[in-house]
């Protein structure tokens, strides 16, 4: 007999970092480990889980279309639970979005974005644009197209044979300013820096593609919603799609569904994914204007758009999407957000206090605080301590770097929520 492969895990270090703790079940915000612990998933298993772990209407939703339905080919054919999401999701995105092209996961998404910015221009006969901007600090995914428009990172650093070039402009960190001004009195000039590009390139440049209001990976950095509008209106202005990656911030995780209905901003391309399934399957949705898709629909078979996955439009990942927003629609399920995000408020507002934090940050369900260290950024040694002292206090937190954040399931408990703010506490007066 012979014994079973191992499993190389993500995001792990196997000389470094401990063993994966072994889940055997999961309810609520709770993960059930097989060694008897109850941990409780303060980050959402990363980002994706809305409405609890083995929600009961999700998983039934699932079940009941595995019997009927679980694939069929997208090209050339759909299926209802597909047709039923397209319907369901017109009813929240920004206004002006009309298509959606399935894919797989976030990083396909922001893919199947940055194809469609650069041959739409081609099929306009603007065969000239084909530059991308990105911003400072973002994070897209891991795929090679989607490294390249994240910045560079310890993630990308041996890749950088395989990324491509793009424009990187300042973001709105207002923490560490890039034109080193103060939010309080400043009128936005890190956007400045994308104005002059745009004013000398925008006949090259296809797209700005941002994280809307929260650059996620990044460290957890909260943007002034004017930063959002002035890139939204700068990018009108010189003719440049803006590419919305709301992969993170999708499906209320900022207060409201999508962090563009925040800035009231209506991007020309959106990207969703992770909590587009409430957190069961794995789904990427890019959407589009009425404008866009139009450039591909053309009596020239080359203006066709030749991108697809093989597990496209999956019509188990669309049942638990449709059973997502069915919540939305039945459950109180905004009342959850405020409220998490009122006791993060709450206990952001004590730990600014505390001399060992530089900032917090907040919008809606996700707070975070940066710490002071010297070595600050995504390797930071105070990473694998923290994660430590959360996980044997029974709790999931994983730290980028000195950024501690808070992202948790909507259906987590006030006196659950501050518990995890309770052994961060005790964390940041053991460890610092
Ligand atoms: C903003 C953003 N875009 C894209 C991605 C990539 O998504 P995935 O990990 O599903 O490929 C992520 C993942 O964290 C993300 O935060």
């Amino acid at each position: 007999m012979s014994s079973a492969l191992k499993i190389w895990h993500p995001f792990t270090n196997g000389a470094l970092d401990p063993s994966p703790v072994l889940v055997r079940r999961a309810e609520g915000v709770y993960l059930h480990t097989a060694d008897g612990r109850k941990i409780v998933d303060a980050i959402s298993s990363w980002w994706v889980n809305l409405h609890g772990h083995a929600n009961p209407r999700i998983a039934a939703a699932i079940a009941e279309q595995g019997k009927k339905l679980e694939h069929v080919i997208m090209a050339g054919f759909s299926h209802e639970a597909a047709e039923e999401l397209a319907e369901r999701l017109r009813r929240w995105v920004p206004r002006d979005l009309s298509y959606m092209f399935f894919s797989d996961d976030g990083s396909t998404a922001v893919e199947v974005a940055l194809k469609v910015a650069v041959q739409y221009f081609q099929n306009l006969d603007r065969a000239e644009k084909t530059e991308i901007v990105a911003l400072a600090h973002g994070y897209h995914g891991d795929t090679a197209g989607a490294m390249s428009v994240s910045d560079e990172s310890p993630f990308t650093q041996p890749f950088e044979s395989m990324r491509y070039a793009v424009h990187r402009v300042n973001s709105a960190y207002c923490y560490r300013c890039p034109v080193g001004l103060k939010r309080e009195s400043c009128h936005i000039e890190c956007v400045q820096q994308l104005e002059r590009l745009l004013e000398e390139r925008s006949e090259h440049i296809a797209a700005v593609i941002v994280e809307p209001l929260l650059q996620g990976a990044g460290g957890m950095i909260v943007h002034p919603v004017e930063f959002l509008q002035k890139v939204r209106s700068l990018c009108t202005e010189h003719d440049v799609l803006l590419i919305a990656d709301e992969v993170l911030t999708g499906f209320g995780r900022t207060g409201k569904m999508f962090a563009c209905d925040l800035a009231n901003v209506s991007p020309d391309l959106m990207c969703v994914s992770k909590g587009i399934t409430g957190g069961f399957m794995t789904m990427g949705v890019t959407l589009c204007t009425d404008r866009v898709e139009s450039a591909f629909r053309s009596e020239n078979r080359l203006h066709t758009f030749y991108h697809g996955h093989s597990y496209t439009g999956n019509a188990l990942a669309c049942a638990a999407a449709n059973a997502n927003l069915q919540i939305f629609e039945d459950e109180p399920v905004f009342d959850r957000i405020a409220a998490i995000a009122r006791i993060h408020g709450e206990r952001l507002a004590v730990l600014r206090t505390m001399h060992r934090v530089g900032e917090v940050r907040q919008v809606g369900t996700m707070g975070a605080l940066e710490l002071v260290t010297e070595d600050a950024g995504y390797l930071s040694a105070l990473r694998p301590k923290l994660y430590g002292f959360f996980l044997d206090h029974g709790v999931l937190l994983r730290p980028l770097g000195n950024v501690v954040y808070v992202l948790p399931p909507y259906v987590i408990e006030p006196d659950e929520l501050h518990r995890v703010y309770d052994v961060i506490d005790e964390a940041i007066e053991t460890l610092l």
